[in-house]
């Protein structure tokens, strides 16, 4: 496979398992269109037309060889950082084939970006009875704020190094993050989840879980007690990052009593206590890890080598 390929394949496993749908999908991208062709010339020319076709502004492929050549081996990390191409680059030394350096949270302009996939959050808050105008006023004052937060960080670092290392590389954010949000949704939906007990035992069945618990990054009851009524429960594993923090009284209004997500600020902590939603936190690198892994799957079946790094519990479920 080329990079190229790569990235094709997790766009496609992506969109499949978004929240939104396939119509939901096209209707954003619809939105994104008539926002493009709205735009007056002078900004048009500063448009990425990448946008009209993929609606993940937080996963990009960032450098890749020209021609484009098989990949053998990808080195994968949930950060990757000038550190982690460095060992790259260390590790290509000692006869180790990395053709492609991936990272989950992004990078580049990516980042900067990042906060134009949670638009995906509205349809996946509106589907659990949440009112669409409600969720979409949250998001709209949250999506701004992410946007302000990330828009003065250096996001250039890491490509420029992989640049000057002669490295290829690429991220997929929320790409993978679609996979764990729909994987755990489907797992779940599968198991008798009596209590908040129980659904912190599911989670503990998967891999990822026991080696986090075992790094003291496992799965957490945050809010509520193991013992509560799960009622119905919500994952939240995907859309960029946390919502507004004002959303967790609307999703508890909604019917939702138990919450399962990747992490969570003190702020929306303090309000999903306060909606008295149970929270369990499942942990972050092994959420992202879990993501990853079904994706990274397809590329060992494919023959290419997997070389884990930066936090990365690489868990294949590929059939030997
Ligand atoms: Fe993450």
């Amino acid at each position: 496979m080329t990079i190229q390929q790569i990235y094709d394949l997790a766009l496609k496993m992506g969109l499949k398992a978004d929240p939104r749908g396939e119509v939901g999908v096209k209707k954003y991208l619809a939105k994104v269109k008539k926002q493009y062709e709205a735009l007056p010339a002078n900004e048009k020319k500063y448009f990425d037309q990448s946008k009209l076709v993929d609606p993940y502004a937080d996963s990009s492929i960032h450098l890749a060889d020209k021609p484009a050549s098989e990949v053998r081996g990808v080195m994968v990390g949930v950060d990757i950082g000038v550190s982690e191409l460095l060992l790259a680059e260390e590790l290509r030394d000692r006869g180790e084939k990395i053709d492609l350096v991936l990272a989950h949270h992004p990078i580049g302009k990516p980042l900067a970006e990042l906060h134009e996939v949670m638009d995906l959050q509205v349809d996946s808050f509106a589907k659990q009875g949440v009112p669409v105008h409600v969720a979409e006023s949250l998001m709209q004052d949250r999506i701004s704020e992410v946007g302000r937060s990330v828009h003065a960080a250096n996001h250039y670092r890491e490509i420029d190094a992989a640049r000057l290392l002669g490295l290829n590389l690429m991220n997929i954010h929320t790409l993978t993050d679609n996979l764990v949000q729909e994987f755990l949704t489907d797992f779940f939906k599968k198991k008798k989840m009596e209590t908040v007990g129980d659904v912190v035992d599911a989670l503990l069945e998967l891999p990822e879980y026991q080696e986090a618990k075992r790094r003291a990054g496992g799965p957490q009851i945050t809010s509520g007690r193991v013992g509560n009524r799960a009622g119905k429960v919500y994952v939240d594993m995907t859309g960029g990052t946390n919502p507004s923090e004002k959303i967790f009284q609307e999703l508890s209004k909604a019917g939702i009593s138990t919450i399962v997500g990747m992490h969570l600020n003190e702020k929306s902590f303090a309000e999903a206590k306060g909606a008295f939603l149970n929270i369990i936190i499942a942990g972050h690198m092994a959420s992202d890890s879990l993501g990853l892994n079904l994706f990274l799957d397809e590329l060992e079946k494919k023959g290419i080598k997997i070389i884990p790094c930066s936090g990365l519990i690489r868990v294949s479920r590929v059939k030997k």
